[in-house]
């Protein structure tokens, strides 16, 4: 029987259900329909099964990490502006690491570079490792690295 193939939920935050339309010159042009195409391609290319979820609300995301853990499911994550004061989001987020699962933390800007307010990530101490700075490439370098770490 084939091994199922190892799942990896593209979660994000608040307000990034605006892409497109928010800040283009930030953020870009394409929109989270668009980075559901990208992740589900970029799953096949690197034998993941991708999905791409986007909420505005923190207990949402929170309750999709408790089901990442749960599932045994690797995450991406883009907390957008929680990734600043979430520490239910942290605490959340803590629970994937240390189930082992892996936890990429993601950011299309690169935060050091902006608002002084953004330059502190209360996610990044419990993640796996953070992306940040290469729009939609911020994604898939996270997904590569993944995929490449489960390989090891
Ligand atoms: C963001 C950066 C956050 O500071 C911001 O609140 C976002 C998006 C990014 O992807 O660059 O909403 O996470």
């Amino acid at each position: 029987m084939a091994s199922a193939l190892p799942r990896v939920l593209v979660l994000n935050g608040p307000n990034l259900g605006r892409l497109g339309v928010r800040e283009p010159e930030i953020y870009g042009h394409a929109s989270m329909a668009d980075l559901e195409i990208a992740g589900a391609k970029w799953g096949a290319e690197l034998g993941l099964e991708v999905e791409v979820r986007q909420t505005d609300g923190e207990s949402e995301i929170v309750g999709w990490l408790h089901e990442a853990v749960d599932a045994g499911a690797h995450v991406v994550l883009n907390p957008a502006a929680f990734t600043h004061y979430s520490y239910a989001l942290r605490d959340a987020a803590a629970q994937v690491t240390t189930a082992d699962l892996l936890l990429v933390e993601v950011h299309l800007s690169n935060p050091a570079t902006r608002e002084s307010f953004r330059h502190y990530s209360v996610v990044a101490g419990v993640a796996t490792g953070t992306v940040a700075g290469f729009g939609f490439d911020s994604y898939r370098l996270a997904l590569s690295a993944i995929a490449r770490k489960l390989e090891a």
